[in-house]
């Protein structure tokens, strides 16, 4: 699945097919997202910076938002996986290697974002938001669940 490949919208729709539980309607114009309130981690900063990232996402689909947004968004997403590197990093990780090259991936996503040949399409960044944020929804209670144990386990939070 790529925003890359032209196949966004295809993407979306298999998104929207599987709302979030708890998400209001299915089906129809884009519910909004509920992890935008949903605790996803007992580490502070790395909770708080996963909400403003959701809630980030969910702008990009607002139809009064400008083209700054995608810049925002690019910048955050930045900062925020240098923070986990970081941490992964200073506390010799096991899992650094796989957890970077996931970031790395979602920073191409992001990325393209700024090639696409309609950037202000309400349609395009609307199916992006979806796309992006159920594979953020997938990173932070997955992976982003084993390195938050290990910070924890650490004590150096
Ligand atoms: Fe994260
Ligand atoms: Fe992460």
């Amino acid at each position: 699945m790529s925003l890359l490949g032209g196949d966004v919208h295809e993407d979306a729709t298999a998104s929207a097919a599987r709302t979030s539980p708890g998400s209001p309607g299915t089906g129809g114009s884009p519910a909004p997202h509920t992890f935008v309130d949903r605790k996803t981690s007992d580490i502070i900063w790395q909770d708080s910076q996963h909400r403003v990232l959701f809630q980030t996402l969910d702008l990009i689909a607002h139809p009064d938002s400008g083209p700054e947004v995608l810049q925002r968004l690019r910048d955050y997403v930045n900062s925020h996986f240098a923070l986990e590197e970081e941490y992964m990093a200073s506390l010799d990780y096991p899992g650094l290697d796989a957890h970077v090259r996931a970031h790395r991936r979602f920073q191409k996503e992001v990325n393209s974002l700024f090639h696409n040949s309609d950037p202000d399409s309400p349609e395009f960044l609307s199916a992006a938001s979806l796309f992006l944020t159920e594979w953020l929804a997938r990173h932070v209670m997955g992976i982003d669940k084993e390195l938050e144990a290990f910070i924890l386990e650490s004590g150096k939070q």
